[in-house]
């Protein structure tokens, strides 16, 4: 059997085996950006500004008939936000945008008024992108952007932190008391949280725990922050009231263990389940908070080779996006929805 035959037979094997329905969306032999012209494309490729090899899918978010993700930042990646269209009636793949313009991306190193590195996404209840800029490690800050998605596109910067590198992730909480991005960063002993009203963003240490993922459960009850730990396979929360108060420490309650380490990336669904995916790991569990903790199986995909293997996003009407990712097989993408 030829691998590619083989690496069918495999997906169609484990996905069979797991409860969720999936639909394939798109599939990728290669993914590649919209660009304003052949020729600018050619010398971009020459140059070396850009290497389609390059592309690695971090962060997703979906609103309306708009998919957003953010692309790892390296040599070779021209822009590292782009849109591209749920929904398409070509055979072809959709391409890249650079979101919102390929003005805020193609600029110098050290430009502190552009996007420099997105990571973190979410869209908020009145269509609003947040995103999460890492800045340019020794010289632009860290910074948040609001694009405003039934306004033009209308973007702003919205926050610079006093530091820079290394952003992971973000949810947004919309409370009756004001607007809060609760914040991850690789490797820190602490979140940062940033307050819209007041313009302002403070560090909670979280002792012992690095966090990287980050979950956010629904509105209608109180609400818990899950967070998944580095270098662990535990699943914490806190309440979000102790990170409005001011306080300058957390303290994470565990909550229980999935079966695997590295959680890197969460998404909880209006019904209350979270979902996580795993560093260099072919798994998504997911866990109904309204039942006793239970790491169970939500979406397999067997012998993929990616250290990213996912990343996955909730829209509006709760159905799940999953963008799978292999290094070495093709297609190396794909999109999927469950519903
Ligand atoms: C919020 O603070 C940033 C600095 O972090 C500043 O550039 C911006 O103008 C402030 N926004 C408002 C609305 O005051
Ligand atoms: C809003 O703040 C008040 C006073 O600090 C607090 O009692 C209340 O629980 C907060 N509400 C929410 C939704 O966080
Ligand atoms: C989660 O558990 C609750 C209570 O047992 C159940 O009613 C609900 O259907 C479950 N949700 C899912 C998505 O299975
Ligand atoms: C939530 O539960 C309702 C009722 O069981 C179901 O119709 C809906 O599809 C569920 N939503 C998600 C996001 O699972």
């Amino acid at each position: 059997m030829c691998p590619f035959v083989c690496a069918i037979f495999l997906l169609c094997l484990s996905s069979l085996s797991t409860a969720a329905k999936f639909t394939q969306v798109y599939k990728w032999s290669e993914m590649d950006f919209e660009w304003p012209s052949e020729a600018t494309r050619t010398q971009a490729l020459e140059t070396g500004t850009y290497n389609p090899e390059k592309i690695y899918p971090r962060y997703m978010a979906v609103y309306g008939t708009r998919m957003f993700l953010s692309l790892e930042k390296l040599v070779g990646i021209p822009a590292t936000l782009v849109s591209l269209p749920t929904t398409s009636a070509s055979y072809a793949p959709p391409k890249l945008t650079p979101f919102p313009s390929w003005d805020l991306h193609l600029h110098d190193f050290g430009s502190c008024n552009k996007i420099e590195w997105a990571v973190g996404l979410q869209v908020d209840s009145v269509g609003r992108l947040w995103v999460l800029d890492s800045g340019s490690d020794n010289y632009c800050n860290a910074k948040l952007w609001t694009i405003d998605l039934i306004n033009n596109d209308d973007t702003k910067i919205i926050h610079r932190f006093p530091f820079h590198g290394w952003m992971h992730d973000l949810v947004i909480d919309e409370t009756a008391n004001g607007t809060f991005a609760y914040i991850s960063r690789w490797g820190e002993l602490h979140m940062v949280v940033f307050s819209l009203e007041q313009n302002e963003s403070w560090r909670v240490n979280t002792p012992r725990t690095r966090v990287i993922s980050l979950a956010l459960s629904p509105k209608e009850k109180p609400r818990e922050l899950y967070l998944g730990k580095y270098n662990s396979q535990e699943l914490y929360s806190i309440p979000v009231t102790a990170l409005h108060s001011g306080a300058k420490t957390a303290h994470p309650k565990r909550i229980g263990k999935w079966s695997t380490i590295d959680s890197y990336r969460m998404v909880m669904d209006n019904n209350g389940t979270v979902y996580s995916a795993f560093l260099s790991d072919n798994i998504i569990q997911f866990w109904n908070t309204t039942q006793k903790f239970q790491a169970q199986r939500f979406y397999e995909a067997a012998g993929l080779d990616s250290f990213w293997p996912f990343t996955f996003a909730a829209d509006p009407h709760g159905t799940l996006w999953i963008a799978v990712f292999d290094e070495e097989r093709k297609p190396r993408y794909r999109l999927l929805n469950s519903f």
